[in-house]
Order: C-alpha cells, then structure tokens, then sequence
C-alpha cells in the first residue's frame, strides 16, 4: 500500500550536508501499525514528511498504492494527501478559534461532501474517540489528551488508507498517552486503516504491531 525505495534526504546547511537519510526502505500493509522509534535527530520526522509527500527526497521514490509520487502533477498529489493521508503531530496542531466539531471537520470541507455526509462521519469518529458531548469546546477548553483525540478523527475523518503519527504522546502523561495509543490501535482495527508512529516514548512500543528502529537515516530491524 505504502512503499518507500532507497530513499534519501540531504539537508544543505551552509557548507554542510546533513544526511538525514540515507536509503531508506519501507513497506507498509493495509492494517499494519508499525512504530518506528530512534534517538534525537535520527531522521525520523524527515521521514514522515517524505511519506506524507510534505517534502520531497533527494533521491529514491515513495510509492502510494503503487504510485510513484515523484510523477504525479501538483495537483493529483494534493488530492492524494487529502484522500489517502491523515496526520498527527506532537503538538496536536488543532484551530483555536474552531470547535472540536469544526476542527475535525475542517479535511472534509475541501472534498465534495454533502453537508449531512459530513455531519454524520464528524459525529461518527467523535464518539469513538470519546468525544461526542465535548463538540462544541474549543481546544484551549480541552485537556491535552482531549485535544490529541480531536486530533485523532480529523486524521481519520476522510478515511484515510494511511495514518501518520510524529511523536503524538509527547506533550501527554503516561497515563493520558496510554489512551491515546489504545484509541489508535482501536481505530487501526476497526477502520482497517494502517498507522506509522515515531517517537522515543517507551509507552507507544507497547502497541505496535511491528516495530522498527531508525539510527543515523536508516532503519533496522529490533
Ligand atoms: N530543515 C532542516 N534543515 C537542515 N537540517 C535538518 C532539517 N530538518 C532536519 N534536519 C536534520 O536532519 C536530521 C534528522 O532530523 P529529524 O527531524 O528527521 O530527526 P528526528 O528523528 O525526528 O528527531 P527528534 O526525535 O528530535 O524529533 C538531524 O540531524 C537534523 O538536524
Ligand atoms: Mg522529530
């Protein structure tokens, strides 16, 4: 579903090239939940933005369902980050000035939806995310782990094929992390959507289904 094939990031910083990978080779299954975990300046946010085409590599390819992202036109891949891909991130990303119905609305308001379509998937993933009396909080009105699980169905909301998360316990304690990572195991399982985690947070490895390690760009095998 998701392939990447020696894929590799330069970052030129003054005279210096950063290699912040170096041949990276990644397959990714419907229904996988692979963690992905590796010290401090390893590679690993560099390599989600590769796979959610954020940025592009300075060689090798990402494949999305078979296709090489690398030639798709500017448009075609807009719409496949906004079709295929839903993102996490450490600091939950969310809309002040929106609620926690219209933040996770917020991706399908660029796809052709009905209004009452988009009413009933927003209201779908709230509930399962635990949230359906908590609608109409903005996010300074919600705890951290309330945010990170608005932040969890507007990723899911579009029905993604692919879920990428970049260290999405870090501003959470253990506890509230722990119930962010079983509400994503539960939504990779029921939606049968697969998930990459990065992180060096100890509590996420506990619910990978496969797990992988990243060091100086490359992965291995744990
Ligand atoms: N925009 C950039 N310009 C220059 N160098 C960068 C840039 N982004 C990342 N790097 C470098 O690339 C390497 C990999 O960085 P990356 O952010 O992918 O690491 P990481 O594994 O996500 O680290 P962390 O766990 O701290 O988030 C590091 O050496 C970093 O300094
Ligand atoms: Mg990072």
């Amino acid at each position: 579903m998701l392939e990447t094939v020696n894929l590799t990031k330069d970052y030129q910083v003054g005279q210096e090239t950063v290699r912040a990978l170096r041949g990276v080779n990644l397959a990714v299954s419907q229904g996988d939940f692979l963690v992905v975990n590796g010290p401090s300046g390893s590679g690993k946010t560099t390599l989600l933005n590769l796979i959610a085409c954020i940025d592009a590599p300075t060689s090798g390819e990402v494949l999305i369902e078979e296709m090489a992202v690398s030639k798709l036109s500017e448009g075609r891949l807009a719409e496949l980050r906004r079709e295929k891909i839903g993102l996490i991130f450490q600091t939950f990303n969310l809309i002040p000035v929106l609620s926690a119905y219209e933040n996770a609305e917020y991706p399908l308001l660029l796809l052709k939806l009905s209004r009452l379509e988009r009413q009933r998937r927003v209201n779908a993933l709230l509930e399962e995310v635990g949230l359906a009396d908590m609608q109409k909080r903005r996010p300074d009105e919600l705890s951290g782990g309330q945010r990170q699980r608005v932040a969890i169905a507007r990723a899911l909301v579009t029905n993604p094929k692919i879920v990428l998360a970049d260290e999405p316990t870090a501003n959470l304690d253990s506890d509230t992390g722990a119930q962010v990572m079983q509400i994503m195991r539960r939504l990779n399982e029921e939606h049968k959507v697969a998930f990459v985690v990065v992180t060096h947070d100890p509590v996420v490895t506990q619910y990978a289904k496969r797990m992988l390690r990243m060091r100086d760009g490359k992965l291995v095998e744990t």
